[in-house]
């Protein structure tokens, strides 16, 4: 059996950290071509060495940047068959609704939601020509849950993004087109670790409502990655794909 996604191209935006860096991974090691577009140039072109893809600066709010990214990856390798658009921001300034301003409101939507739509926007013609195609757009489990630590913006957005996914799965269906939101609980980041390295009780607060009693590892929503992009999930559109441990699902966790 060959590998799942050989001859498979693959763009992935903010591709250069996180879950996108080992969604790069791990869908070249399934045999995927990877265009990785980020802001940060380093990092991006040390995954896209590492993994034997390519880099496009992007900046995944500027609509002729987006273009630019998936019209790249048709030029250098003849097909665009995956989009999984993910960069997002999580900044500090967006807050609880009282303190949160509209600049960081905007900035966060900006980065969040519009940039899924100006992806989708440009992914989804080279797919129709194609009739072939897997967009995964990542939202998160808080579109779906509420929390008193309240990041206003952030929820909003992934909200929107949940949302649009949901409705482009069901417009585009029968053109081979399949689009799903990704919905990762928390993931154990450098920066999340150091943030709760400084305070237990932040971290303690949201460990309980995982049933697993643990965040996920970059490389457990790379494999929901992998699989959404893969023919494996060939009858699976329009969903709310949730990776969360269990958190969605729970009223009382195990002790
Ligand atoms: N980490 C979590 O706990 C978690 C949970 C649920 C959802 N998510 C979502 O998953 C996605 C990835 O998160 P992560 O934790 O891997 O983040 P990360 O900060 O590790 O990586 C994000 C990448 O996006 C890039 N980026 C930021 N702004 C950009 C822009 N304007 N244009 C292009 N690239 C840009 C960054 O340079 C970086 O490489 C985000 O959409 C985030 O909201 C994260």
């Amino acid at each position: 059996m060959g590998k799942r996604l050989d001859g498979r191209v693959a763009v992935i935006t903010g591709g250069g950290s996180g879950i996108g860096l080992a969604s790069a991974r791990r869908m070249a090691s399934e045999g995927a071509r990877v265009v990785i577009g980020d802001v940060d140039v380093a990092a991006g072109k040390a995954v896209a060495e590492e993994v034997g893809g390519e880099f496009v600066q992007a900046d995944v709010t500027s609509e002729g940047e987006v273009e630019a990214l998936f019209q790249a990856a048709v030029d250098r390798f003849g097909s665009l068959d995956v989009a999984f658009n993910n960069a997002g921001i999580s900044p500090p300034e967006d807050d609880s609704i009282l303190d949160t301003g509209l600049d960081a409101w905007r900035k966060v939507q900006e980065v969040n939601l519009t940039s899924v739509y100006l992806c989708c926007k440009y992914a989804i013609p080279h797919m129709r020509r194609q009739g072939r195609g897997s967009i995964i757009n990542t939202a998160s489990f808080v579109a779906v849950m509420g929390a008193a630590t309240s990041q206003i913006s952030y929820t909003a957005s992934k909200g929107g993004v949940l949302s649009m996914s949901r409705e482009l799965g069901v417009q585009f269906a029968r053109e081979g087109i399949r689009v799903n939101a990704l919905c990762p609980g928390p993931v154990n980041t450098p920066l999340l670790q150091e943030l709760f390295a400084k305070d237990p009780e932040r971290a303690q607060r949201r460990l309980v409502h995982v049933p697993m009693g643990r965040f996920a590892e970059p490389e457990e929503i790379a494999a929901a990655v992998a699989f959404l992009a893969s023919d494996d999930a060939s009858f699976i559109t329009a969903s709310q794909f949730l990776v969360d441990g269990g958190i969605s699902g729970a009223y009382v966790t195990p002790l």
